[in-house]
């Protein structure tokens, strides 16, 4: 039984300025418009039944510097908007941070914590990424916490070892179907245009799903499960197709409306 929404997120990375970047925003939110039969001009409170037109949830998440313009942009739709990474602390002396609540008043409402590149340029530990997401949780967003091994850990045969280890180490506390949703991007797929197989995939999340369970009972029964590593239109099906992968966590092919939208019809828009 499979109730949970799925959810299409895009991960701009550290890629776009004002020019492009509102123009991105605004590319997906006419498509929206289009599909919900939305007037350009909507109002600001989006109705339920705009966001049941839409095959699934969709999640954009620009760069700090975008995510005002991004916001503006897609008002009036149900495309939802996120960081990229947040402080653990509310506010204080760290220079070059940013607050959870600082987004939340941005109109964010995700966060995404621990992916591998900030695991691996910041020294993230599980610790760390556990800190932040429930930072992010406190100050009333969703967490997206990433997970996933590099290539020589899947070499040697860990992966379902790394990724239940950092599953059980960043999961925040008070964490629900609600708040909380976990990507599994293998490192070695992302950005190089390999991918596990479809059933490789599923086998991790489901592994992550018996993870979640041992640590927050049946509740992860609802929790949400993206893939995230090269996906794009063309394979983006298949992966979706899978029990226990309940949508995606898209890098570069979310910078093109056409790649990004190709990719939400895979289950069916
Ligand atoms: P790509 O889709 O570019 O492989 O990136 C995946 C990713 O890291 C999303 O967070």
């Amino acid at each position: 039984m499979n109730e949970r929404r799925p959810l299409i997120a895009g991960n701009w990375k550290m890629n776009g300025l004002s020019k492009e970047g509102t123009a991105l925003a605004q590319g997906l939110a006419n498509k929206v418009r289009e599909v919900a039969e939305l007037p350009a001009d909507a109002a600001s409170e989006v109705s339920p039944l705009v966001s049941v037109a839409l095959p699934c949830d969709l999640l954009i998440c620009p760069p700090f510097t975008l995510i005002d313009r991004a916001v503006a942009a897609v008002v009036g739709t149900p495309i939802a908007v996120g960081g990229q990474d947040c402080h653990p602390q509310a506010s204080g002396a760290h220079t070059g941070d940013v607050a959870p609540e600082m987004l939340k008043d941005l109109g964010c409402g995700f966060v995404i914590v621990g992916h591998s590149e900030r695991r691996a340029d910041h020294l993230e530990t599980d610790a760390t990424v556990k800190a932040k997401a429930e930072a992010a949780l406190r100050a009333g967003l969703t967490a997206i916490v990433c997970v996933g091994e590099t290539e020589a850990e899947r070499d040697a045969g860990q992966t379902e070892a790394v990724v239940t280890r950092q599953v059980k180490g960043s999961l925040p506390s008070g964490a629900t179907p609600g708040n909380f949703v976990v990507a599994y991007e293998p490192v070695w797929a992302i950005g190089t245009g390999r991918t596990p197989t479809p059933d490789e995939a599923q086998a991790v999340h489901a592994r992550i799903r018996v993870e979640l369970t041992n640590l927050m009972g049946s509740a992860a029964q609802g929790v949400r499960l993206l893939y995230g590593g090269s996906v794009k239109p063309s394979n983006a099906k298949e992966l979706m197709e899978q029990p226990d992968i309940d949508g995606a966590l898209v890098g570069g092919a979310s910078l093109k409306v056409a790649d990004f939208w190709g990719i939400v019809q895979s289950y069916g828009g």
